[in-house]
């Protein structure tokens, strides 16, 4: 009985909530928009064959992805706690406590090398303001600049800043705000880059290259990098939508803003796709060798495209800029997971719980721009440290953490009241789906 399970947790309703739906989706469609959608969508769909990775990943959205998102939202919503909380509304035993925690120190652990690499972007758009656009192109501006210590460090610290100061403002008048208007200006300056670089002479060559089946390029090797890809851009799997849904109102709409977020999230990766492939098949002599993945693509790749086209600053400026906003909101609903499991756990204030999140970025970024440079020896498992927190989320403990959500809803609270959640506040359109995919709630319920 969900009632009664409130009620045993001991909710109060004085936990801090999202002012309205369009917050909500905004918040999370800020969560779930981020490099992930930029520098690694792209990639994957020119990796694995363009339109045919472009179909099994919708589908994989629209089904799995879809079912996830609404279970996360769902579970927090019911338990108004995050992730540590909302496992132990259901008990207190040793899996239920380890499915909690997982999920609760996956964006803990990300955040700090997120961070990072925010970092970068600061670097990159303080370059072009400074007109700095040739050197950015150089062969080993990159390079140089990330295994100097000092200045990565510095950006690091700068982005680190402005997340918590978002985060501390607290949920409506931080992290909602600053998505609500973050969003849209991010939407619109995409849209500006697409047409811009689509209407480019030898642009559409690599609209094609994006956009067309190449079955040649399919292998089972498309599904998993699509499976990946669709948990890492819908934040599934990282305790955040626990957080967020949490924060959820009673009365939202939880399929209804799912989906939103979904529409969103794909459609920022597309428009992604739209501006990063034509725009290296454009001025990068179209190569399919010159889409490289993550980093190289947009801090090396990306700066020489804009010097080609000879623009000037304005190009570098505005996509850097979209960039920095999406890392910057995604990095924000990740510290935010955190500070409320350590808000939810200790009863400390937020204050307190920010100072001791903001500590840990500190902390196991500073590492990652060490491993870059003065320990450039030290590296575990043959990785660099960024690529070994990198590794250890997203290819150990995210697995781990969805299926410990699943496991949660199939053993413990039931897919019944997962469900019953959903329609307390409003219809919900495909619960058949949802509950054939979780497979062993009796079919006999949905008719
Ligand atoms: N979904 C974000 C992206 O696409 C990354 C992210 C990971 C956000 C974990 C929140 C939590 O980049």
């Amino acid at each position: 009985d969900v009632v009664t399970l409130t009620e045993k947790t001991g909710t109060k309703d004085s936990r801090s909530s999202f002012t309205g739906s369009f917050g909500y989706v905004m918040a999370t469609a800020a969560s779930a928009v981020g490099l992930g959608n930029i520098w690694r969508f792209p990639y994957l769909a020119a990796r694995y064959g363009g339109g045919i990775f472009l179909i099994v990943y919708l589908v994989l959205v629209v089904t799995f992805g879809h079912a996830m998102l609404m279970s996360e939202t769902a579970l927090g919503r019911m338990t108004r706690k995050s992730p540590v909380g909302a496992f132990q509304s259901f008990g207190n035993s040793l899996p239920l406590r380890f499915g909690g925690w997982i999920n609760a120190i996956i964006p803990m652990l990300i955040v700090p090398y997120y961070a990072f690499i925010g970092g970068w972007i600061i670097k990159y758009l303080y370059e072009y303001f400074a007109g700095n656009t040739v050197a950015l192109a150089g062969d080993n501006y990159f390079t140089d600049f990330i295994t100097s210590f000092s200045s990565a460090e510095i950006c690091f610290i700068i982005f680190t800043v402005l997340t918590f100061l978002v985060v501390l403002l607290g949920v409506g008048n931080g992290v909602e705000k600053a998505s609500k208007v973050l969003m849209p200006i991010l939407i619109l300056l995409a849209i500006v880059i697409v047409v811009y670089t689509i209407a480019q002479p030898g642009a559409l060559e690599g609209v094609r290259y994006f956009l067309i089946p190449n079955f040649r390029k399919f292998s089972w090797m498309t599904l998993v990098a699509a499976m990946g890809q669709m948990f890492y851009s819908l934040s599934i799997a990282m305790g955040v939508l626990y957080t967020y849904g949490s924060y959820l109102k009673k009365d939202g709409d939880i399929e209804k803003t799912s989906r939103l977020v979904e529409g969103f999230d794909t459609g920022v990766s597309m428009l992604a796709g739209l501006m990063i492939i034509p725009a290296v098949f454009a001025f990068s002599g179209g190569s399919e060798d010159s889409i490289q993945s993550g980093p190289f693509l947009m801090f090396v790749t990306i700066p020489k495209v804009f010097e080609n086209m000879g623009l000037v600053d304005i190009p570098g400026i505005v996509f850097f800029l979209m960039v920095l906003f999406a890392a910057l909101t995604s990095s924000i609903s990740m510290m935010e997971s955190g500070v409320s499991t350590f808000m939810d756990q200790t009863g400390w204030s937020r204050g307190k719980c920010s100072v001791l999140m903001g500590m840990i970025m500190l902390l196991l970024g500073t590492a990652c721009a060490l491993g870059y440079s003065v320990w450039s020896s030290v590296q575990p498992l043959g990785m660099s440290i960024l690529d070994l927190f990198d590794f250890l989320t997203n290819s150990i403990l995210m697995p781990i953490a969805a299926l410990s959500t699943c496991l949660l809803i199939i053993k413990k609270a039931g897919i019944r009241t997962v469900v019953e959640e959903i329609r307390s506040s409003s219809r919900f359109r495909s619960q058949r789906t949802y509950t054939f995919l979780y497979g062993t709630y009796p079919p006999s319920y949905c008719l």
